[in-house]
């Protein structure tokens, strides 16, 4: 697999054998300076998760499996017996899988390598159960790369012509690969289509801002940045042909969580009659729920929304509400582009029919 695509760092990468580390991009720190952490244990990757260093729904999943091979890893350092190994990475697994709640693919993924470990004999051998991980954990990765490859190729054949609007990130630094809304972008792009992207700032960690605005121009593709309070405005202008967004959570009637902002981005462009695709891989469906009402929405910490980057921007006293994510209802939604095909006239059958579900 490719470490560096178009210049940009890969946002995860596997360093070494089953006794190596994780080491991940430190995003807080974008676009001022690319710097990675080591991480040697899982609680310095439930940190990263929770703290954003990394993230992104498939980037959050990809992390939380080599979470897994290093709770393999710190079983074997403290040289617990098997059964001891065993109820370690269990424990273990249910920290990386709670680090953070809406995004499905965290969860999914720590399930996928919890097989692993049910799976490997009773008791299994603790090497052979490390290297199954590892090999579990490094396909988790490759396979998210041809996802957004699939994905891209879908959206870029269904996006209309005109500038293209955004929000949050959801390129190389929330993926294994390209992106998925930003990689329907970048696939239009690099296959001769010329726009102008709109990125949303994306209030209030700024990851339109900070991290697609990066991305685009290390691709040298010219992207503008707006408040995200200027999004209606721009639809009303008739300027913007698309809107291409990610997805955290995306339940069996096509109801979408993606980052907090999305839904009213929605309702502008349906306001204004521009069409809203979003763009995610299996791994963000969560077929087990039946509308976005039973989506677990996070609510983090009330400083991001009163002292953004540190800097006091309310009085103190004030209060905040700080979502982390929306939910947009699938009537609102043109399209579903997945790894699968598309999804349109987005609904309970129509995800079963490409989902499989
Ligand atoms: O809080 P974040 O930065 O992890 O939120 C990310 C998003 O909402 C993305 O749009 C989503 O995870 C899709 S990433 C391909």
């Amino acid at each position: 697999m490719s470490e560096f695509s178009a210049n940009i760092p890969a946002a995860l990468q596997w360093r070494g054998e089953t006794d190596g580390y994780l080491e991940i991009l430190d995003q807080t720190l974008l676009p001022v300076r690319a710097e990675q952490i080591c991480c040697r244990d899982v609680p310095t990757v439930v940190e990263a998760i929770k703290l954003l260093r990394v993230r992104g729904a498939p980037a959050i999943g990809i992390a939380g499996a080599y979470g897994m091979v290093l709770a393999a890893a710190e079983a074997r350092r403290q040289h617990l017996p098997a059964a001891a190994a065993v109820a370690h990475v269990k424990d273990r697994a249910g920290e990386l899988a709670t680090a953070r709640p809406t995004a499905v693919n965290l969860r999914w993924a720590v399930d996928r390598l919890l097989q692993m470990v049910g799976s490997a004999g009773s008791p299994p051998d603790p090497d052979q159960l490390a290297e199954s991980l590892l090999a579990e954990a490094r396909l988790v990765h490759a396979e998210d790369r041809d996802l957004c490859t699939a994905i891209g190729r879908h959206g870029a054949a269904l996006i209309p012509a005109g500038d293209i609007l955004t929000h949050c990130n959801t390129g190389s630094l929330a993926t294994g690969g390209d992106g998925t809304a930003l990689g329907v972008i970048v696939t239009a792009w690099n296959q001769g289509r010329r726009f102008q992207v709109f990125a949303d700032e994306t209030r209030p960690l700024l990851q339109g801002a900070r991290l697609t605005a990066w991305e685009l121009v290390q691709r040298q593709i010219p992207v503008t940045v707006l408040v995200d309070g200027a999004a209606a405005h721009l639809l009303k202008t008739g300027r913007v042909g698309c809107c291409v967004v990610g997805a955290d959570r995306i339940t069996a009637n096509g109801d979408t969580a993606n980052k907090i902002g999305t839904y009213g981005l929605a309702v502008a462009a349906r306001a204004h009659g521009v069409p809203f695709f979003v763009a995610a891989p299996s791994s963000s469906f969560d077929l087990t729920l039946a509308t976005g009402e039973a989506i677990p929405i996070e609510e983090r910490a009330a400083t991001e929304v009163l002292a953004p980057l540190g800097v006091p921007a309310a009085p103190a006293g004030a209060e905040a509400f700080n979502p982390a994510f929306d939910v947009t209802p699938a009537e609102l939604i043109t399209a579903i582009v997945t790894e699968r095909g598309i999804i349109r006239d987005v609904g309970p059958a129509t995800v079963a029919a490409v989902l499989g579900g």
